[in-house]
Parts: structure tokens; C-alpha cells; sequence
């Protein structure tokens, strides 16, 4: 159990905030109605959030015009935060949010902008993976720039039985520098990694199945982005898997397509989902805030 509630008595008596979790008509996915997550949230609001969190994997609070310290302070009620190895990118003065734009200002990109290019679960690089991730739009194109989400619970019920026994017991490698160099040959801005970057981003080997913590239940744990072999398996065998199961994890019954609205903010569960930028067309601005909460390591 990660999330923790507060300690501060003005905000566990706090009133109720009259909110409704709203299910998408989607695989996974649900809307929060009506919270405003920079007032107090008392511990039964909060006990009502993280329940939704575990339940639908994604979920989108509406309507959040609030600060970039609100969703940092609102972040950290989940756990401690992760502060990404692209420090050019953080937000001034918050440290903890890190900037996805494809914005240029002065010719300088003031933004990661080619965040989600590949399906991935953010952070899973680390030996300690992300628990969550949470978004929050501050501008949006007047088209394209969606984010995709597979929920990777149902991805694993859905292997055949002899396709589980199989990976169940496997290990792969996860790396960040996996396609960095690739990324950086179209998008000549990312910035060249010092030595203290790509030593903070050593490979990680991680179960191909993992075990939600919260939940115990089972979900596939590769990703087109960041995996790139199954540990003690030959290349060529290594490769076939995993294209078989990055193609199977993405089927469109397991996503969910998130269209943005202004002053969303879309919390995911890095340890249930993988996710996907859609795009957005060069001539259009898009500009969104995420901090990422620190996970476990994963079994
Ligand atoms: C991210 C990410 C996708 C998007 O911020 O972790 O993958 O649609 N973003 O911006
Ligand atoms: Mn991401």
C-alpha cells in the first residue's frame, strides 16, 4: 500500500468534496467529476480516488485549473516523486514536473517533445519503476495530440494458457538508451546524455509478468520503447517473442484513447498500463506538466 493518507488534521476532517467516478465506455478508464484537487481532500475523498485509481488504471480529473504546486502537492499525497533524468526539461522552480511540449522557444525546445513516441510504462528503465504518472494539460492542439492507454491486466488474461506458462518465468532487459540515439538522429534537439546521465539510466532487468502490489493481480510487463531482450534467450528467439507480444499488449480491446480537454489532469498506474502519444501536427502547440510518482521494485 503506497498511497498514504494525511497526517494533517485541517485536511482528514476537511468537508467531502461532492465528486462522481464515471466509467468510460472503453476497456479501462473513468473520469472524476467534480473534485478540486487544490482544496483539502479528506481521507474518505482521497480513500474514494485511490480506489478508482486501482480499479480503472486511468483516471482523468476534470476541469483542474490549478497550480503547478497544487499538482505537485496533490502528486505527492500518492508517494514520493521521481525528478527525470532530462533535467533541461524541468520546470522552473518545481523541480518535480517535467515539461512535454513540442514548443520551441528562440529555436530552443522548452519541452520533451517527443515523449510516448514508442508504448511504454514510464521509468521501467530503473530497477524501481514508476507507481504512477500525472499529466495535466496546460495547452492543447486544436487537433491530434491523444494519448493512448493498453491495460496490460487484460493483455496477460488474454495470452493463451500455453503462450502464459511460457512467459511467465522469463526476465528482460529494460534500457533508456534502447532508442535514444535513434530519437535523437529525427529530433536533433534531444540533448546529447552526459556520463552522470547514462550512469543513472544502467539497464534494468525486470519480470515479463509482474504482480500488481496493490491489487495482486498479473500484468505483462514489456514495452516496444524500452525492452530489448529476454534475458538468456538467443537474439533471434529473444526478437520473435517480443514482437509477438508487444503486437498482442496493444490489441484495440485493450485501450482506451484519451482525447484532451483543457485543464485535464490524467493520473495512470505506471504498473497496470502502457501508454502512447499519438501525435500532434509540427505547426501545433501542445504543452502538458507531468510528475511521476516513485514505484517498487517488481515482482
Ligand atoms: C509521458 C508520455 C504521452 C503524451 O509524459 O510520460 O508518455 O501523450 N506522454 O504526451
Ligand atoms: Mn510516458
Amino acid at each position: 500500500m503506497t498511497a498514504v493518507l494525511s497526517s494533517d488534521a485541517g485536511t482528514r476532517n476537511a468537508p467531502p468534496q461532492h465528486f462522481e467516478v464515471r466509467r468510460f465506455d472503453a476497456p479501462v478508464g473513468a473520469e472524476i467529476v467534480g473534485l478540486d484537487i487544490s482544496k483539502p481532500i479528506n481521507d474518505a475523498d482521497f480513500a474514494r480516488i485511490h480506489r478508482a485509481h486501482l480499479d480503472h488504471h486511468v483516471v482523468v480529473f476534470r476541469d483542474q485549473q490549478v497550480t503547478p504546486a497544487d499538482h505537485v502537492a496533490f502528486s505527492r499525497r500518492f508517494g514520493p516523486l521521481e525528478i527525470h533524468v532530462l533535467h533541461q526539461f524541468q520546470l522552473k522552480g518545481q523541480p518535480e514536473i517535467l515539461i512535454v511540449s513540442n514548443i520551441k522557444e528562440n529555436g530552443e525546445p522548452i519541452g520533451l517533445g517527443d515523449a510516448g513516441v514508442y508504448w511504454h510504462s514510464d521509468i521501467s528503465y530503473k530497477p524501481k519503476p514508476s507507481l504512477g504518472s500525472l499529466l495535466h494539460a496546460q495547452e492543447l492542439p486544436s487537433q491530434g495530440g491523444d494519448t493512448l492507454f493498453a491495460d496490460q491486466h487484460l493483455a496477460w488474461e488474454a495470452l493463451s494458457p500455453e503462450l502464459q506458462k511460457r512467459v511467465l518465468p522469463l526476465k528482460a532487459e529494460h534500457s533508456y538508451l534502447a532508442k535514444y540515439e535513434e530519437l535523437r538522429s529525427k529530433n536533433p534537439w534531444r540533448p546529447k546524455l552526459s556520463q552522470a546521465q547514462i550512469d543513472q539510466v544502467a539497464p534494468a532487468i525486470q519480470p515479463v509478468v509482474r504482480t500488481h502490489p496493490e491489487t495482486g493481480r498479473k500484468a505483462l510487463f514489456v514495452s516496444e520503447h524500452f525492452t530489448t531482450r529476454i534475458v538468456g534467450l538467443p537474439q533471434d528467439e529473444s526478437d520473435a517473442l517480443l514482437a509477438e507480444l508487444f503486437a498482442h499488449s496493444v490489441k484495440p480491446e485493450f485501450v482506451y484513447r484519451h482525447h484532451w480537454a483543457p485543464h485535464d489532469l490524467v493520473f495512470w498506474d505506471n504498473r497496470s498500463l502502457m501508454h502512447l502519444a499519438a501525435g500532434t501536427p509540427d505547426e501545433l502547440r501542445r504543452k502538458l506538466y507531468r510528475t511521476t510518482i516513485e514505484g517498487d521494485t517488481p515482482f
